[in-house]
């Protein structure tokens, strides 16, 4: 491998106004992004909105119909064989034989990419360790649980040491358990300092796994940023307050004049409020400063000359879910 690879000069991944299209069907409509060496991307989206189709472009699999994608400097068209030699991919639906066991198709693997005797059992014996497979290895992928087959699948991938990993939904179908053993892989990968995109529908997965989203829909990127960022751009933090009860709620709307109260009652979205309670959200430009402000004047009393009735009070961000929600949900 030359070091041409490894200098951080340019993005490990570089799409610039990449369109795609079917016959008739646009599924990628110009999308712009780039991935940094050893970044974690969730490319996040609804179904249909494009993720499998920019994957399958940036490891060759499809050609681009127009503008260009770059892995390490590589021209994804123009230099295919090179770029193939970086990547690594596991699709949507794991590609790993059910009939031979772990440790086969880890050789398999191996194989295809040219890996042969003591080369390759050192090799196997490796990913056997990293992705702790030890107990398995014997056994038929076929009798794995999905998150297990998912980790060889994962494995797999890495027989090569790939510049950068692609995974496609690596987690869709698993249980929360399976999920989970799939993260800590993907956190292994990023702390073995690869580059990963990976795609899911999962808002908690690209919270959890991705250092950046870039946020897809219909084709187009309607948003790109860290988890924090992407959460902050849906108007930023609130202040929760909880009340005894409707009373409790008037009274505290009246002494808190002045600041932005954007919703009185139960959000149609989220949790209902215990019944008897009532909740109020007050828009918290300033964070903690701002609850420390609320507290201060709910700490008063009301023209009635009685108390406001707090039952919780905290700050919270917006969660993805909204984000995703607002972000995605022009009209058609
Ligand atoms: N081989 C193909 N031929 C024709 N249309 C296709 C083909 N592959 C994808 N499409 C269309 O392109 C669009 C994007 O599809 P793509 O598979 O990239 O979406 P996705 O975000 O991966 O969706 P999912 O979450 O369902 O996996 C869709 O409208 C899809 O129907
Ligand atoms: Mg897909």
């Amino acid at each position: 491998m030359t070091d041409d690879t490894r200098t951080p000069d340019f993005p490990t991944v570089e799409v610039t106004d990449l369109v795609k299209s079917y016959g008739g069907v646009r599924a990628l409509a110009g999308i712009s992004f780039t991935v940094a060496r050893g970044e974690v991307l969730g490319l996040l989206g609804p179904n249909g909105s494009g993720k499998t189709t920019t994957v399958s472009v940036l490891s060759t699999l499809q050609r681009p119909t127009s503008g260009t994608a770059r892995i390490c400097g590589h021209d994804v068209v123009a230099d295919a064989a090179r770029v193939r030699e970086l990547i690594s991919l596991t699709g949507q639906y794991a590609a790993v034989d059910p009939g031979l066991t772990a440790a086969e198709n880890l050789a398999v693997f191996g194989r295809l990419t040219g890996l042969r005797g003591r080369h390759l059992t050192s090799r196997i014996d490796d990913l056997v360790d990293q992705f702790d497979l030890g107990a398995v290895r014997g056994r038929r992928v076929g009798h794995l649980s999905g998150g297990m087959r998912r980790r060889v699948d994962i494995a797999g991938a890495l027989v090569t040491r790939p510049e950068v990993v692609f995974l496609d939904e690596p987690t869709t179908g698993l249980d929360p358990r399976s999920r989970a053993a799939v993260w800590d892989t993907v956190a292994g990968l990023r702390d073995a300092g690869i580059t990963v995109v990976l795609t899911t529908q999962y808002l908690e997965e690209a919270d959890r796994l991705a250092d950046r989203i870039v946020l897809l829909d219909r084709g187009a990127v309607v948003a790109t940023g860290s988890p924090g960022q992407l959460k902050s751009r849906a108007g930023g933090a609130v202040c929760e307050i909880t009340v005894a009860d409707g009373e409790n709620a008037a009274r505290a709307t009246a002494l808190l004049t002045g600041f932005d109260v954007v919703d009185t009652g139960d959000d149609p979205s989220g949790p209902p409020t215990e019944p008897g309670r009532a909740r109020l959200v007050v828009r918290a430009p300033d964070g903690v400063t701002t609850v420390g402000e609320v507290i201060a004047r709910l700490d008063g009393v009301g023209d009635d000359g009685r108390g406001v009735e707090v039952v919780d009070i905290g700050l919270r961000r917006p969660s993805l879910d909204e984000v995703f929600l607002q972000l995605t949900d022009a009209p058609a």
